[in-house]
């Protein structure tokens, strides 16, 4: 089988997300045969190093042998039961792990399948929450630039165009205050006054503000400094507003600490996970809340307030037990004191870009790091020329308009950094102008 056979298969049948399909009469599909560590094999023995974990998810590895094999273990002993008057040792794990290691104060797991639906979730328990109280607030807040899913809920927070303006018509109500400029107390500060003037104004209408902490993702990696999370939790907890932290990129270790939130130290009231949380293998999504909102839905059957969001995969075991293989790896490999030395590496290596006449800014959070390009048009596609220029080069890049970024698996070496970093440095310097 070459690529080439399966590439016209795959045409003939398959709709790819987030692409327009015309763009495959010139650009080849790459069907991947197997992977292992941070490589992707394709069926004509190419590879291609994965520097962005397969949309974030990866953590250890592709192949990783103690997460295979715990899902080939708990397959063998229940692969799926439903979740509803039902449970299972996996579910039960998992959530005593997540309660132990997530900020204090939340201490109660709802799970669902993805990230888009654990934003789902956290945004229908907290209008339904207010609700359940007697307050009708069905606006919710989010930051400018910010993303956190494609159904509809998510895209209303969401704030990226290319994925949002069609479906304005189809969207609940959000309002966006914005986000600060980077990563200086200065501009946290800044942003702080116009969300303090917008909650004087419309506090009342807010059931819940929702952030990406210190890292907007599909927002081009824009970053943030932690001194904003700190004040915008004081100022929502004085209005009474729900702050929903969407850690489904920034969760298990990107930004150096296992959650962001932690830099800043503070507990939101939702927390949504998804992505790493697996190590990558399965889809599996975890809200977790506090006691006190868990309590606003607990009471006799008759007065229906029950939280009733349900998914048929809610759950499911084998995804469980992917997700404590991965926090079992996270216990035993002191993985966030060896990032700190790839981090390191990663950002000796940024600096370079610095060099090049075609690059606005680069910045870094723990294994995240961006570079980003001159305001290049949209319809120019100059990220598209880097991405070809990866994957000739057995790197596979996928950048954000003109922001190129760096999330590698967890075993990448110090090697395979220099090989990435460098490829990307030879496809941006080629760019003309
Ligand atoms: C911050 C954030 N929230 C939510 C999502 C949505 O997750 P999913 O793609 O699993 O629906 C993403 C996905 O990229 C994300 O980065």
């Amino acid at each position: 089988m070459t690529n080439r056979e399966l590439m016209e298969r795959d045409l003939r049948h398959l709709w790819h997300p987030c692409t327009q399909m015309k763009d495959h009469e010139q650009l080849p599909l790459i069907p991947i045969r197997k992977a292992e560590g941070v490589w992707l094999y394709d069926f004509e023995g190419r590879r291609y190093l994965d520097a962005i974990s397969s949309w974030w998810v990866n953590l250890f590895g592709h192949g990783n042998p103690r997460i295979a094999g715990a899902i080939a273990r708990q397959a063998r002993e229940l692969e799926h039961v439903l979740l509803a008057g039902f449970s299972h040792l996996p579910a039960i794990g998992l959530a005593e792990k997540l309660v132990a290691l997530s900020p204090e104060g939340l201490e109660k797991v709802f799970y669902a399948d993805n990230g888009s639906s654990a934003i789902e979730v956290a945004l229908k328990m907290s209008y339904h929450y207010h609700r359940n109280r007697g307050e009708e607030r069905s606006l919710f807040l989010s930051l400018g630039n910010s993303y956190h899913g494609e159904t509809l809920g998510a895209l209303s927070v969401g704030d990226v165009a290319l994925y949002k303006e069609t479906y304005r018509p189809l969207l609940i109500r959000n309002i966006q205050t914005p986000v600060p400029a980077d990563q200086s107390p200065e501009a946290a500060r800044e942003a702080l006054k116009a969300l303090e003037a917008l909650l004087e104004e419309r506090g009342g209408e807010i059931a819940a503000m929702i952030v990406e902490p210190l890292v907007q993702g599909a927002g081009g990696m824009h970053m943030y400094g932690p001194e904003y999370l700190e004040g915008a939790r004081k100022l929502t907890e004085a209005h009474g507003i729900h702050l929903i932290a969407d850690e489904i990129m920034t969760g298990f270790g990107r930004t150096g600490t296992l959650f962001a939130c932690e830099q800043a130290g503070i507990s939101p009231d939702f927390m949504a996970l998804s992505k790493g949380l697996t190590g990558g293998f399965l889809p599996l999504s975890a809200v977790l809340t506090t006691d006190e909102i868990y309590s606003a839905f607990y009471c006799d059957y008759s007065e229906y307030k029950a939280f009733l969001h349900s998914h048929s995969y809610t759950g499911n075991p084998l995804a469980c037990a992917a997700a404590l293989a991965t926090l079992e790896i996270f216990e035993s490999d002191g993985v966030l004191e060896r990032n700190r030395i790839k981090a390191r590496r990663i950002g000796e290596n940024l600096r370079r870009f610095t060099e090049l006449d075609n690059i606005r800014s680069v910045r870094q959070l723990g294994m995240i790091a961006a570079v980003e390009m001159t305001n290049y048009p949209p319809e120019t596609r100059k990220g598209l020329e880097v991405y070809r220029y990866g994957l000739e080069h057995e790197v596979l890049l996928r950048p954000l308009g003109n922001v190129i970024y760096f999330m590698p698996p967890y075993v990448i070496t110090e090697e395979e950094i220099d090989r990435m970093m460098e490829v990307a440095y030879e496809g941006i310097s080629r760019i003309k102008n």
